[in-house]
């Protein structure tokens, strides 16, 4: 029997991470090529037009798991019954600016949308946020929609891992896919603590294989963290592809599932880790058909301990930033 179709909703659909999205979601990289996907497109009225140009493209690729599409300006009518969002649309940084300069100019479009959201998504919908500061901003939407769980919502961290990942796979002479329990903590922002200190390669500890701490400190995390300005700087635009890629990869384990690997994601914390609620922090996890279950209980030791007080002590400093936005 034929499976009832998905409705996604993609805002900021006529920018360049969409246009590296939405083709890879109809052509099935997210739910699977039998999976038939309904495309709801949102960004704002100067735009439609461009956003008419895309929804072309779309039809031309005759991607048999498109089953429709909607455009709109409207955040409520992007957002009905929708079963999965990405949050997209919002400004990007340039050179030398911090993603948190952006928190006052993109912070509003999350209540809003969050609102639309509470009214109008399914109450089953997972909503992943990219647009910057991807964190707070989904700690913005998701206040703003209190009749949604919050475990609809996530920030994207996956880039922050998908990077951790390829570089340390070069250092240690290892493939991509056989490390295994890296861990991005944290806020997307240079504060965020790429950890591998549990993460192994072929049943070895991978910190064994690299053997070089000072690598560690002084090289891999500043790099990690870093890398998106360093793609602006050499690009002249923030990251678009791999975002995009990012993005499907943190939403199909999410809601697929990641088999047993754990991967990073930023979730509204539930305490563990001393990281008060609510909180969006990178955390390691597991997951399965829609739901997160946080690795519990890993060890810290003191360097871990700075690297993580950084990363949240911004993360409540953008909170507070924005709590007027939230009643
Ligand atoms: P872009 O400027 O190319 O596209 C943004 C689109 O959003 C535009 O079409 C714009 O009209 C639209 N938009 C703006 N406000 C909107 C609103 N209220 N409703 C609907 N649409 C709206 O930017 P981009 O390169 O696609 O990046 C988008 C966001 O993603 C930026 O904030 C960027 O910093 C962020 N980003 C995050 C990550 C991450 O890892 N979390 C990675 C890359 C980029
Ligand atoms: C990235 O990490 O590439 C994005 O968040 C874009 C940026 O502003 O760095």
């Amino acid at each position: 029997m034929a499976k009832s179709p998905v409705r996604i909703a993609v805002t900021g659909a006529a920018g360049q991470i969409a246009y590296a999205l939405v083709f890879r979601i109809a052509s099935g990289a997210l739910l699977g090529p039998d999976q038939p996907v309904i495309l709801h497109l949102l960004d704002l009225p100067p735009m439609q037009g461009a956003l008419k140009g895309v929804m072309m493209e779309l039809e031309d690729c005759a991607f048999p798991a498109l089953a429709g599409m909607v455009a709109t300006d409207d955040p409520k009518t992007a957002f009905k019954d929708i079963d999965i969002g990405f949050l997209v649309g919002a400004r990007p940084r340039g050179k030398g600016m911090e993603r948190k300069d952006l928190l006052g100019a993109n912070a509003e479009i999350f209540t809003v949308q969050g609102r639309a959201l509470n009214e109008a998504a399914k109450r089953t919908a997972r909503i992943l946020v990219v647009g910057n500061p991807a964190n707070t901003n989904a700690h913005i939407a998701m206040k703003s929609a209190p009749d949604l769980s919050p475990d609809c919502f996530s920030a994207m961290i996956r880039l922050d891992h998908n990077r951790a990942a390829s570089m340390l796979a070069g250092k240690a002479g290892v493939a991509v896919d056989a490390i295994e329990k890296l861990v991005v903590w944290g806020n997307h922002s240079p504060t965020m603590y790429p950890d591998y200190r549990f993460a192994e390669a072929n049943g070895r500890k991978l910190a064994e294989i690299i053997g070089d701490e000072a690598w560690n400190r002084d090289v891999f995390i500043p790099t990690v963290g870093k890398r998106g300005a360093a793609v602006i700087e050499a690009r002249g635009a923030s990251s678009a592809a791999s975002a995009a890629n990012a993005a499907i990869d943190q939403v199909r384990d999410w809601v697929v599932g990641s088999h047993g690997r754990w991967v990073s994601m930023a979730v509204a914390s539930d305490g563990s880790y001393g990281i008060p609620e609510g909180i969006m922090f990178g955390v390691p996890v597991t997951t399965e058909a829609g739901t997160v279950t946080r690795i519990p209980d890993l060890a810290m030791d003191e360097f871990a301990r700075e690297r993580f007080a950084l990363t949240l002590n911004e993360l409540k400093e953008e909170r507070d930033a924005v709590a007027h936005l939230l009643g």
